[in-house]
């Protein structure tokens, strides 16, 4: 059967202790293999990478690096198109030369590939389909929602305040039902600079923490300098659609989904047809919201279904004490989001989401990262990454733990709100195992910090992968996690490069491959992953399976 088919393929493992070298570490019995790293050709007619010889141009049809979030779209049993996020720079803020800076960057953004088994039935990347391409900086995209025209919206570079270009900040993201691929900006602080104080736009910016220095790309485009192109930033913060089949088509803004640190973006259709997007807002305190759509989704109906994240109902989280929750709907005019707190229009409370959720009182979360939709039960899963600045005078319903090192909490939403537990409590920054909701079988490599980014594979089981980097002691990894009557067991099945964080795992519909994102091993100066050669090491995706 199909269930054991998979427990054979990814269950059923010996763990994994928890050793980091320069190589990619998997329990036993299972094997990787390369699919691409940063500045390999995504185009036929390139060579193959090499550090020394990166242009600005070439970078523009080369593998972007930094591989978070992915998705695999499915076409066939021997095809499909991947997209993969490429969040920041690969090799960091401060590129050599001008020349470098410019290929840094072409490098963020998205990497969309075809890809196809070569005739050992192994993946590679399709260099001579149309849909192999990259998504930097420059690439055209529009503005929809309430903030779309919107005065607030229009700069030099965009008059009407809907033509718009680029993505950024990728971390997690999202696909639809409906064949689309979503990335969500996170960390666009970075992109831009400029005197913040006194600026028209100063609680905004500041909250999100922009400032005079930390421009990854001055001097390279004025849309990043505050001091001029301002409006700008505000096309940035934002959930952003992209069609795989469709090259060139303009990307999608949607600035119905809200602007903050958005970490990705998780679909579901309900029995009554609505549209549900989770996001959440990736820093200490900030919130967990969810999209209702305005119409209703029609199977089948492609060009239709595309427009569906333009209009809607945003909704912010609220947890009780007593194991409920509640969506605030964001609407203008209800509530305390009237022009007397400073909203005009619904295009204000989009723009400025986070203090919507502020004046609607919604719970201030643990640093939100990835949701996961439990593909069995339905219900939904979010991943609190820890939050140093929690006191003890800050702790609420569903943030427990005082500088709480991790948590993932358990949802069977219903609508307008739902029930809610703790599915595991991964402990305190200090390190005490009192705090841990894990169980007394889960060994000592068993347990994680930080939980970052998850997936569920065909049996509805849990992975989880952590960003605990800066945890005293920790090792990051990828762990098996299920819930038993003695807590969260939990088992380690991979453990990265030194330095190296795994992101955006994907289980293939055949229930034998996993799809992994290795995200920079290049912090590790030593390290040489994945070529083991005379090249420094580099971003890039694994396939798993069983040897
Ligand atoms: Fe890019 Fe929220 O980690
Ligand atoms: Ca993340
Ligand atoms: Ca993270
Ligand atoms: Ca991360």
């Amino acid at each position: 059967s199909g269930k054991e088919e998979t427990q054979k393929g990814f269950t059923a493992f010996e763990e994994l202790p928890a050793r980091q070298a320069s190589g990619l570490r998997l329990a036993q019995g299972f094997v990787y293999k390369n699919l691409c790293a940063f500045g390999d050709p995504l185009k036929a007619g390139l060579e193959s990478y090499d550090p020394k010889k990166l242009s600005a141009e070439e970078q523009k049809n080369r593998f972007g690096g930094a591989c978070d979030f992915l998705h695999v779209f499915e076409q066939s049993a021997d095809e499909a198109i991947i997209c993969i996020n490429n969040e920041f720079p690969e090799h960091g803020q401060h590129p050599d030369s001008k020349e470098r800076k410019k290929a840094a960057y072409h490098s963020v953004g998205v990497s969309v590939a075809a890809i196809k088994r070569d005739k050992d039935k192994n993946w590679e990347v399709n260099l001579s389909s149309p849909y192999s391409r990259r998504i930097t900086p420059e690439t055209k995209a529009v503005i929809t929602g309430p903030a779309a025209g919107h005065e607030r919206m229009k700069s030099k570079a965009s008059p009407d305040g809907i033509v718009s270009a680029g993505t950024l900040g990728n971390c997690a993201g999202g696909y639809t039902p409906w064949g689309t691929y979503l990335t969500a900006e996170e960390n666009v602080q970075g992109y831009f600079s400029g005197e913040i104080k006194g600026h028209k736009e100063e609680p905004n910016f500041k909250r999100f923490g922009m400032n005079k220095k930390g421009n990854f790309f001055a001097g390279i485009d004025p849309r990043f300098d505050l001091d001029s192109e301002y409006q700008s930033a505000l096309h940035f913060g934002l959930v952003v659609e992209i069609d795989p089949l469709k090259p060139n088509e303009p990307m999608k803004k949607h600035s119905m989904l809200g602007r903050c640190k958005h970490e990705c973006a998780k679909v579901r259709v309900r029995k009554d047809g609505y549209v549900e997007v989770y996001t959440s807002d990736d820093q200490g305190f900030e919130y967990i919201y969810k999209f209702v759509s305005a119409k209703k989704y029609k199977e089948g109906d492609r060009d239709y279904n595309k427009s569906l994240l333009e209009s809607g109902v945003l909704h912010v989280a609220k947890f009780a004490e007593d194991g409920t929750m509640k969506w605030l709907p964001m609407v203008h005019g209800q509530g305390p989001l009237t022009e007397k707190n400073g909203f005009r229009s619904q295009a204000d409370v989009q723009i400025d989401s986070r203090k919507a959720a502020d004046l609607l009182e919604a719970t201030p979360m643990d640093r939100p990262e990835d949701i996961d939709i439990n593909p069995k039960t339905g219900n939904i899963f979010f991943f609190m990454t820890g939050n140093r600045g929690r006191s003890a005078s800050k702790l609420n319903a569903a943030n427990k733990v005082e500088q709480g090192a991790g948590h993932i909490i358990e949802l069977n939403d219903q609508g307008d709100g739902g029930e809610w537990s703790f599915f595991v409590i991964c402990g305190k920054f200090s390190g005490d195992p009192a705090y841990s909701s894990f169980s007394k079988e889960t060994t000592l490599q068993g347990c994680f910090v930080y939980p970052d980014n998850g997936a569920f594979d065909l049996n509805g089981e849990l992975w989880v992968c952590s960003d605990g980097y800066s945890f005293p002691g920790f090792t990051d990894g990828m762990w098996h996690c299920q819930k038993t009557e003695g807590g969260a067991l939990s088992k380690r099945f991979a453990t990265p490069p030194k330095a190296a964080e795994f992101t955006g795992p994907y289980f293939m519909k055949n229930g034998k491959e996993l799809f992994l994102s290795v995200q920079h091993p290049a912090t590790n100066p030593s390290g040489s992953f994945p070529d083991f050669n005379h090249l420094p090491a580099r971003s890039a995706v694994v396939v798993i399976s069983r040897s």
